[in-house]
């Protein structure tokens, strides 16, 4: 059967919290409210006679779109901490669906969204409605998050508006992963080895074509293993979950934190507003390797697997994997960048 929905009011203590770190919840408050269904209809509708939002690599944004963002994580920030949609809140809806919070109907079994097929999709329903109460903050439905694009050499770094905006900017960053250092899409936590930037350059489009082209050779391969209700948590990982993902999670954490927090740590990664647009970037390879034709999941308890989010209007909604296919319905789509990687030939 699928995993249903979680009650995220109902949680414990993050996993592998550190000692050091102060013990807190990242329960979502309790509005005593009942998630109402997402309605695909209504989106698509809004969507078609709307305005298409279009995602655009965070390295190319103009100045004006910049200062955009920012105003929106300011409006974010300014939120009480009581509303789900302020920032801690938003970070600690991550938190929670990293196993803090547990699958429907008890508190035996832990939700985990990491290392299974449910990776893709959770991530893309939570920076859709991340976006979503972005852009309604600033009342603007241009507003987009933009995606960082690690696997293009001109994207290989920290995009300067992440280390200049205070709003977009976080602490808890590896100093020596400000730019301009190359980013380490083959990193795992201390195993960094010594390689000149152009080599890093080239290493980063062979691992970004390894773990979406060549490694992948079944749809469980490249999502992740089947992870079906009572499951354990992490049945496996997909091949992009673990290089650039979490690879990238590791580099931008500061080593000198425990479990290199923020980034590195799941219970405190999306504090760091990097977070968001690490994912737009994973969510549009996702695009770029459906574009390949390859065979897709079609287990439905795979489809009908169940989230819920607080949504632009602080309600809760109740989302399945099946419906975050489509990303045109969902009303967004993404600016067209050269995939140097696709046409490595390994
Ligand atoms: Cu939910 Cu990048 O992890």
């Amino acid at each position: 059967a699928p995993i249903l929905a979680p009650n995220l009011t109902l949680c414990h203590t993050p996993l592998s919290l550190p000692d050091e770190e102060e013990v807190f919840s990242c329960c979502a408050p309790d509005f005593g409210q009942p998630a109402v269904d997402f309605n695909m209809t209504e989106a698509a509708m809004a969507a078609a006679t709307g305005k298409i939002r279009v995602r655009r690599a965070a390295h190319n944004m103009s100045d004006a779109d910049a200062a955009r963002l920012a105003r929106a994580y300011a409006a974010m920030r300014a939120l009480p901490v009581g509303d789900p949609r302020s920032y801690d809140q938003q970070a600690n809806i991550h938190c929670a669906y990293c196993s803090a919070c547990y699958q429907m109907g008890g508190i035996s079994t832990p939700l985990q969204v990491h290392g299974s097929w449910l990776f893709f999709a959770f991530h893309r329903w939570y920076i859709y409605f991340h976006e979503r109460i972005l852009a309604k903050l600033i009342d603007d439905d241009t507003f987009y998050l933009p995606f960082w694009n690690y696997d293009h050499p001109d994207g290989m770094t920290v995009p300067y508006s992440y280390v200049q905006s205070s709003e977009l900017r976080d602490d808890n960053r590896e100093p020596a992963c400000l730019p301009p250092a190359t980013v380490f899409t083959d990193f795992y936590y201390y195993n960094a080895t010594l390689r000149t930037e152009f080599e890093q350059i080239q290493a980063n489009l062979a691992t970004i074509y390894r773990q979406f082209v060549a490694a992948p050779d079944t749809p469980y391969r490249f999502y992740g293993q089947p992870y079906r209700a009572g499951d354990g948590p992490q049945p496996g990982y997909g091949t992009a979950e673990t290089q650039p993902h979490n690879s990238l999670h590791g580099w931008t954490g500061n080593q000198k934190n425990l479990l290199a927090k923020d980034m590195g740590a799941l219970y405190a990664a999306a504090r760091d507003p990097i977070f968001y647009i690490h994912h737009v970037n994973i969510d549009r390879l996702w695009e770029v390797w459906r574009g390949l034709g390859r065979d897709d999941i079609d287990d439905p308890d795979y489809l009908d697997s169940e989230f819920v989010f607080y949504d632009e209007n602080a309600q809760l909604v109740k989302v399945t994997v099946r419906d975050s296919y489509d990303t045109l319905k969902l009303g967004y789509a993404y600016e067209w960048v050269e995939n140097q990687w696709l046409d490595l030939n390994l």
